[in-house]
């Protein structure tokens, strides 16, 4: 890390290869990112300075951290100007300062492609097309010791992105691919800190909540990625890899195609009084009594976000609900949606319902999950009478054996 005393505020900026430079920021203060994803432990906003003949900025930072931007941005050039602003993605994470930037460098070229052309018209007003280096697939620029090849990568995460592949130093920018929530924290490098226990958590659920609707488009890109030899993998949040990318390759080739990560039973309960959540408990402890892993979550309490994630990491869920309103109950209605919504698929699901007079959400929830591709729904339901009675331990022991029948062979 390289700090010192810049104006009022201490630059802080961090060396990746002798090139190339991470001026970006972290923001801790951040309760939800886009207005809908709690991010407790904060998320860094990554901006890469390619220092060559020609000076690169790779994609700017969100407003919360624009202050430490600039002033890294300053301190990095060293005087110089900066000749080139590579721009692969226009979500204002990212593009808040695109025009902030153009007007500081007025000899600066933009590099992107049509489409950002279009949304730099749409978000800002200043003369881009006079600006504008046009890219399209597999286009060049060199920047002296440095070549840089453009890549388009539509839907990971909005139509416009586009990736960059340095072939000098085989570094791969992959814009909001690879990316993961959690701040920074001093390191810069993903071999660093221990990524599988600390921050795997937070990376799948940035996956699966930013692009996991988009699938088949991120497998797109791993194919295009898979031709090129990446020594490097700097994303727009999250930590630069330089090691072990294999590993976090094979994670996004699981999640892209829907394939569960662990066999296993993630369990989402929605219980006003506490009898719904009473027979979630007793089946997840008669799983576990049959070896099978569990993970539990109330819909009341725990972000959608939190367990579209466990959805998609395991092989099996149950979705255990009271019946409201003569539907489902409204956390667990709103977090189907939000799952289904993220295109969800390839897994077995249970169904637990409950209805004082008239249990309905069984067959609703049935409903929404025929929604998703390669469900299988099995027929083992139980049908709450206010609360689970003796004499349907057997039932709950049916669907026990039903999910066990059903589990992957390890
Ligand atoms: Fe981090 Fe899609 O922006």
């Amino acid at each position: 890390m390289n700090n010192g005393k810049d104006g009022d505020h201490m630059y802080c900026y961090k060396k990746i290869t002798d090139d190339l430079t991470w001026i970006g920021g972290n923001d801790r203060r951040l309760a939800m990112f886009e207005g809908v994803y709690s991010v407790p432990d904060g998320v860094s906003y990554n901006s890469y300075l390619l220092m060559d003949e020609k000076t690169v900025l790779f994609d700017t930072v969100d407003k919360a951290v624009s202050k430490v931007f600039f002033e890294n941005l300053t301190e990095v050039l060293g005087g110089r100007t900066l000749d080139y602003m590579v721009v692969h993605h226009m979500e204002p994470d990212h593009s808040v300062n695109i025009q902030r930037i153009a007007e500081k460098y007025p000899d600066m070229k933009i590099v992107c492609n049509q489409k950002i052309v279009q949304m730099i018209k749409q978000f800002f007003d200043f003369d881009i097309d006079s600006r504008a280096v046009v890219v399209k697939e597999g286009d060049t620029l060199a920047t002296g010791k440095h070549n840089l090849t453009f890549v388009m990568a539509p839907m990971v995460h909005w139509p416009e992105v586009m990736v960059s592949y340095d072939t000098t130093d085989k570094i791969l920018f992959s814009a909001d691919a690879f990316g993961h929530f959690g701040a920074l924290n001093g390191a810069i490098f993903a071999d660093e800190v221990n990524f599988d226990r600390d921050y795997l958590d937070e990376a799948r659920r940035y996956y699966t909540n930013i692009v996991g609707k988009y699938g088949p488009q991120v497998q797109s890109l791993l194919k295009k990625a898979s031709a090129l030899e990446i020594k490097m993998i700097c994303p727009l949040h999250g930590f630069v890899w330089r090691k072990d990318i294999g590993y976090y390759i094979e994670k996004y080739l699981k999640w892209s195609s829907y394939t569960p990560e662990e066999n296993g039973v993630m369990i989402a309960y929605a219980s006003v009084y506490g009898n719904t959540e009473n027979a979630a408990e007793i089946l997840s402890s008669r799983l576990r009594d049959n070896g099978i892993k569990t993970v539990m979550f109330d819909t009341s309490v725990t972000p959608a976000s939190n367990i579209v994630s466990a959805a998609f990491k395991w092989s099996h869920m149950v979705l255990a609900s009271t019946t409201y309103n003569a539907g489902i109950f409204i956390t667990m209605e709103a977090f189907i949606a939000d799952m289904v919504a993220h295109n969800i698929q390839n897994r077995t699901a249970a169904i637990i319902e409950n209805g004082s007079w008239a249990a309905t959400s069984g067959n609703l929830i049935r409903s929404e999950l025929e929604k998703c591709k390669n469900m299988t729904i099995l027929d083992n339901k139980v049908s709450l009478k206010s609360s689970l009675k003796k004499d349907q331990l057997a039932e709950i022991d049916a669907m026990v054996h039903a999910i066990a029948e059903t589990m992957p062979k390890a």
